[in-house]
């Protein structure tokens, strides 16, 4: 396996995860890529690493370019171990390597998951000079995990961003450039809804550093490397973290014999004559990561469940529990649903929702058995008069 030079002397020398379809239960539908980038100067650098099962691909890729154990500087920006699972392994083969870390917890995350090794904590703004480049750190904590860090490279004009910017995108292909670049910023917004968003405040900390460096490339580690399209990709980011919006309403539902459903296309059908867009799903119809893609950028979400022995149906319970750790703001909310006998699944949804901080736009929409035309003329009629 050979590396791919991205600028004169340095090299993405990472991995190619063809077959990833779950990260932690965001569906990567598209597979991902783990990079890795060495630097050829007077002191070689390497700039993260790649999952535990890709060690030989990166040792591979890495000996196309220079024998590993010429390795003299080891940046760790995040300790996960889609970036640091190699670790072991490339010290094994350059043992004299210095390793820098996100600051104390960037090394005491290594030391957890590898063990007693000789780390060098860095802080903001710490800069060290690799022979004609120099390298400066800049801390991100909590984005999305307490030690990430971006490194920027002043005289190459290159950010290592690490997660932020990056996209769960499996191809053959290095760049922006070469892909769909409406296909590489929706899969960023995915990876932003699915792993950025709760740490939304600390993105913006750390977008803003970012926008007073002198940027020409984004290497970070998922997914294609911005190059030709570093301010498409940075407006996306204001316009996620400014918490952009949609007139769009997001409808979910589980149904056990159609009662909850029919209650969902109604609501549907009614936001849509507001002139309100719309996306309607049976949760299971639709992967949570997408769904929360979706209600991301959308102002109303209205979420329906019949009730199953006094619960609310288990995949719901499933999304709500992805959609709470994931915390959108600035919505709106409906929960709905259909029962037999005692209907608790609806206010255990607005519980849910409301437990989230998000506003109610209905009290709890409860159905007896089927709806007739009345009920949904007058279900239609509620969400109408919100409106009004
Ligand atoms: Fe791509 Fe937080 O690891």
């Amino acid at each position: 396996m050979i590396a791919t030079e991205i600028k004169k002397g340095i090299y993405w020398v990472g991995a190619i995860d063809w077959g990833l379809r779950s990260f932690h239960g965001y569906t990567t539908s598209r597979g991902s890529t783990y990079n890795a980038y060495l630097i050829i100067d007077e002191k070689i650098t390497l700039i993260d690493n790649v999952k535990v099962g890709f060690t030989e691909e990166i040792i591979s890729r890495i000996s196309s370019v220079i024998d590993p154990s010429k390795i003299d500087i080891i940046i760790s920006n995040h300790g996960e171990p889609d970036h640091s699972g190699s670790l072991p392994a490339i010290l094994k083969l350059a043992p004299n390597a210095k390793v820098y870390t996100a600051g104390p917890i960037g090394a005491k995350i290594l030391k957890a998951q590898y063990g007693e090794m000789d780390l060098i904590p860095v802080k903001s703004g710490d800069k060290i000079s690799i022979g004609k480049r120099n390298l400066i750190f800049n801390l991100a904590p909590m984005v999305h995990w307490p030690d990430n860090m971006v490194t920027y490279c002043p005289e190459e004009k290159i950010l290592f961003s690490n997660d932020i910017f990056g996209q769960h995108f499996a191809t053959s292909k290095r760049f922006d450039s070469e892909v769909d670049l409406a296909l590489a910023l929706e899969e960023a917004k995915q990876y932003y809804a699915n792993i950025v968003l709760p740490y939304t405040k600390q993105a913006n900390k750390i977008n803003e550093v970012v926008k007073g460096l002198d940027i020409e490339m984004i290497a970070n580690s998922h997914g294609v490397i911005w190059r030709e399209h570093v301010s498409e990709i940075l407006n996306l980011y204001d316009d996620l973290i400014n918490s952009k919006k949609k007139e769009k309403a997001v409808v979910i539902y589980d149904s056990m014999w159609g009662n909850t459903k029919q209650m969902a296309q109604t609501i549907a059908e009614t936001f849509r004559n507001l002139g309100i867009e719309v996306f309607l799903t049976r949760v299971d119809e639709t992967p949570n990561s997408l769904l929360i893609t979706e209600i991301m950028d959308s102002k109303y979400v209205a979420v329906g469940s019949s009730t199953l022995n006094n619960n609310m149906l288990p995949p719901i319970a499933g999304f709500l529990c992805y959609m709470k750790g994931l915390a959108p703001v600035n919505l709106k909310y409906i929960s709905f649903g259909s029962y037999g006998w005692g209907g608790q699944s609806i206010e255990q949804v607005d519980n849910e929702l409301k437990s989230m901080k998000l506003e109610q736009l209905l009290p709890p929409i409860k159905q007896y058995y089927t709806p007739s035309k009345e009920d949904l003329k007058n279900l239609e009629q509620q969400i109408i008069n919100v409106f009004k």
